[in-house]
């Protein structure tokens, strides 16, 4: 066969944390030869980046798995992997339900991945590398097998080089009933100060104008570091927004109890931190907040959003929530429904309790509301959602917001085929996080836009250009609005 360098194909599903694992897997494997295919027919290694946290998420790893198996009984040289959450909460299953798997890393240890591949190819065996389970040894030992692997970061690796992740957290110790990550992401972990300061300005460096720190709870975070002083989010957040080149901070995903007054400051004080707070309240009833074992009550939510208001006017809040959760009834959900009209949310992403094994809720509590009730209850929480939101962009049409280009829309990217000039449609977001879309040409992604909003939907603003920033410095904005 004529040298040619290995071809990798990756599917990457899930969370934020997924999509920087990927591009740290992406790296690191580029940097032992391989090349990026999108063509699955191409590639050499197959590897899939899984997310546990929904049975639905599941599914379709093993759907896609079981269409791969007819493509390696014809190639049996082909190296198909399966990493991140799922791997770490199926281990060996993966092999019994898909024989065809070579093979398995959790999400603590995908440094090894070269070498596991490369052990495949050499011995043709099952390779599998997962962490300790929580109850698996001390607590430094079982953080310990959740390797931390940010550090050999290659800036130019990422997708898009004027936006990126920033890991400041791992894993999550708040063990809420329903939820699987603190036992496939390990225990939490704050990363050192000094290492998140320096992985921005290498990012920035790069010509990252957008970081995105993340952390499952990540306003929980809180380092004692080298220098003897207690490092919370309000003090990294300062600390980034004193670098140049980078425009925008945002971070995700905020835990209620942990919205302290310092982190509420440093967002309305640093005008590089977007008013953008997403601080999932998960369900409307104290009953039910008990049996997920969040930790506070409604009115402490509620409490805490009066807060933001009161100190971010302009913010735009987002949650999530739960619907179907074990023993939910029809008076309970309309708690939700009611908390979600109150809270006047800027967007919601709802979802239906799904039992993931390994949580207290699956253990201890029934999955007793029917899937077709826990639909109706979906499809109601996201109407009355989407009249708040609607109502919240229309504030907007008329008005004149800077976005930055992310680049063509989804659709508008299937559908171009061959111009390369002409405009196509462009997505961007505003400084709250709105998604905006807007007719222009391709070469914008990555400057800053002003775009006149002409038309709204609930989950999108429709507008068409007014001026771009091809510029690196901050510039004032002229109308800048909030809903
Ligand atoms: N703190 C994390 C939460 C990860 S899970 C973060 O970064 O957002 C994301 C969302 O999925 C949760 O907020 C919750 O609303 C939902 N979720 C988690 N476990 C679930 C389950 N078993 N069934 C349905 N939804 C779930
Ligand atoms: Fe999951 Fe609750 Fe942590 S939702 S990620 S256990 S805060």
């Amino acid at each position: 066969m004529a040298d040619r360098a290995k071809q990798l194909y990756i599917q990457t599903v899930g969370c934020q944390m997924n999509l920087l694992d990927s591009e740290l897997v992406v790296g690191a494997l580029r940097k032992h030869g391989y090349e990026l295919t999108d063509a699955v027919g191409r590639a050499d290694v197959v590897l899939f980046n899984t997310c546990s946290v929904r049975q639905h998420a599941e599914d379709k790893i093993y759907s896609a798995l079981g269409r791969l198996k007819h493509r390696k009984r014809k190639n049996p040289e082909l190296v198909i992997g399966v990493l991140g959450c799922m791997a770490q909460k199926d281990q060996e299953l993966i092999f019994r339900r898909a024989p065809h798997v070579d093979l398995v890393a959790g999400p603590g240890q995908l440094r090894r991945v070269p070498e596991l591949i490369e052990q495949v190819e050499r011995d043709r065996e099952r390779q599998i590398a997962v962490s300790l389970p929580r109850t698996g040894g001390s607590r430094q030992e079982v953080t310990d097998s959740f390797d931390e692997y940010d550090p050999d970061r290659m800036a130019a690796m990422r997708p898009l080089p004027f936006q990126a992740f920033l890991r400041i957290m791992m894993g999550c110790d708040k063990f809420c009933t329903f939820c699987i990550v603190p036992s496939v992401r390990g225990p939490e972990q704050s990363r050192p100060p000094e290492a998140i300061i320096a992985e921005a300005h290498k990012l920035a460096g790069e010509g990252c104008l957008e970081i995105t720190l993340l952390g499952q709870t990540v306003n929980s975070y809180r380092v004692k570091a080298a220098d003897g002083r207690t490092y919370r989010l309000s003090d990294l957040l300062a600390a980034i927004h004193d670098i140049d080149g980078i425009r925008r901070i945002k971070f995700i995903t905020n835990f209620p109890r942990d919205m302290s007054d310092d982190l509420l400051d440093a967002v309305r004080e640093l005008p590089k931190v977007s008013p953008y707070l997403h601080v999932p309240a998960q369900h409307g009833s104290n009953e039910v907040l008990k049996r997920m074992k969040r930790g506070y009550t409604v009115e402490l939510y509620e409490e805490m959003l009066a807060r933001v208001r009161e100190r971010l006017p302009h913010a735009a809040v987002s949650s999530d929530f739960i619907v179907g959760f074990c023993g939910e009834t029809d008076r309970e959900h309309e708690l939700t429904s009611d908390l979600v009209r109150r809270c006047r949310f800027k967007n919601s992403f709802v979802f239906k309790y799904s039992p993931r094994p390994g949580t207290r809720a699956f253990d201890s509590l029934p999955d007793d509301v029917p899937e077709d009730v826990k639909k109706l209850r979906n499809n109601e929480l996201l109407a009355i959602q989407n009249q708040i939101s609607l109502e919240s962009n229309r504030g907007f049409v008329g008005q004149t917001v800077e976005i930055l280009v992310e680049g063509p829309s989804k659709s508008s990217a299937k559908a171009d085929s061959e111009s390369d000039n002409g405009p196509v449609q462009l997505t961007g977001r505003t400084h709250d996080d709105r998604i905006v879309v807007f007719s222009g040409n391709e070469r914008l992604a990555g400057t800053f836009a002003q775009i006149r909003i002409d038309a709204v939907t609930p989950t999108t603003l429709i507008g068409s250009i007014v001026s771009q920033d091809l510029c690196p410095m901050p510039i004032e904005l002229p109308s800048e609005v909030h809903a």
